[in-house]
């Protein structure tokens, strides 16, 4: 019978749409190429869906997500929706949404693809061969702590959040690490602020009884403001980096600085009911509808789908391949193109890309297994 997945695809705000219409076209071509169906269903979310029905994550949406194999999400923001009330903001729609799937564990890999490895601001030798993953924890934290709020003490505004990990929050996204580390170079390390935070002790302390279970991989505790420089200094030493909520927000921007762009990096929220694949980047609303948005993050995001959320992983490949060869028969985006460069809008890379899917090398595996494609 033929494998049939589906797919809930979330556009959202600014140039959501358009780089999810871009990953949804390279999707739909590797079903074509490696024969299993797609059945998609769009659904509003964010400042979209606060204007279609007053929420920022509609019951029809969390409902039809949680019946999913997996979602795609483009990016959430808007500027409209700064003044609006927490439940109505945007952000709040995404969170909610992580939170409801029970996504915990936030894959986001950074690796400098030759073709274009002269975008970092990096001298070339600092970022040949960086291959590295943050392991962001993505259900807790200050994110979610409470209590919250907003008071007025003494005559003036005073606000707080809460910064709270239990052991076994920390434990569950520490083992996904580690497993993944094992596949990889075998090196951990645990982000933290132990000389100041009670929260980074106990998450110490917790990690090194994970990594006592991992002995094969090796494991090392570091302050975040020292990861901060070692991402600038000697990014291709790092693997596995695992860190809380707040940090790995802000690490993974700064690991897309190292490629070059924003737009370049995807990611895969896991180790819940359905997994949710979404750009690092945001809704960039000053590029929205102008045919500027770099579609990469969000190609690499559906990759990442067909990976971890269907388990094709051949077709994931295939596109990871195809974003090479696009690169090397001249296609930019705008926010990487060189003077002398042909720069492209999303819609146009990404039929670049779809018309380069190809089987390639994994037909002969399969045939070597007595399978078909
Ligand atoms: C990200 C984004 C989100 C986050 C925002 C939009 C809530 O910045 O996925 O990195 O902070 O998690
Ligand atoms: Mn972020």
């Amino acid at each position: 019978m033929k494998r049939s997945y589906e797919v809930v695809a979330l556009p959202g705000d600014g140039i959501g749409p358009e780089v999810l219409g871009a990953a949804m076209q390279v999707l739909e071509s590797t079903a074509t190429t490696f024969g299993f169906e797609l059945r998609l269903s769009e659904h509003d979310v964010g400042w979209a869906a606060v204007r279609r029905c007053g929420s920022p994550l509609p019951a029809e949406t969390l409902d039809a997500c949680l019946r999913a194999d997996a979602v795609l999400l483009g990016a959430v923001g808007h500027p409209d929706a700064d003044e609006a009330p927490v439940d109505q903001r945007p952000e709040t729609g995404l969170l909610e949404l992580r939170s409801r799937l029970g996504c915990y564990v936030n894959l986001r890999p950074l690796k400098v693809a030759g073709p274009i490895s002269h975008v970092s601001p990096l001298r070339r030798e600092l970022v040949e061969g960086v291959d590295l993953v943050i392991v962001r924890e993505l259900a807790g934290g200050l994110y979610y702590g409470r209590p919250r709020g907003l008071e007025t003490v003494d005559g003036q505004r005073v606000a707080h959040d809460t910064l709270r990990y239990g052991e076994s929050e920390i434990e569950r996204v520490a083992e996904a690490a580690f497993r993944l580390a094992a596949g990889r170079r075998g090196r951990v390390i645990s982000v933290d602020k132990a000389n100041v935070l009670e929260t980074s002790r106990l998450w110490r302390a917790v990690v090194g009884e994970v990594a006592a279970r991992h002995p094969g991989v090796q494991c090392e505790h570091m302050y975040v403001d020292r990861v901060a420089m070692e991402l600038v200094l000697r990014p291709a030493k790092l693997d596995v980096l695992l860190m809380e909520n707040m940090f790995g927000d802000i690490l993974s921007d700064s690991a897309a600085g190292i490629a070059g762009s924003l737009g370049l990096l995807p990611s895969a929220s896991l180790g819940g009911r359905t997994p949710i694949f979404e750009p690092v980047h945001g809704s960039a609303p000053e590029l929205a509808g102008l045919d500027l948005a770099n579609p990469v993050g969000a190609i690499l995001s559906a990759a990442m789908l067909l990976e971890h959320g269907l388990g094709e992983v051949d077709a994931a490949r295939a596109v990871e391949r195809a974003i090479d060869r696009t690169y090397r028969a001249g296609l930019r985006t705008f926010d990487i193109a060189r003077p002398g460069e042909r720069p492209v809008g999303p819609a146009a890379f990404a039929a670049a890309v779809a018309a380069r899917i190809e089987v390639g090398a994994e037909r002969a595996t399969a045939l070597a297994r007595g399978g078909s494609l």
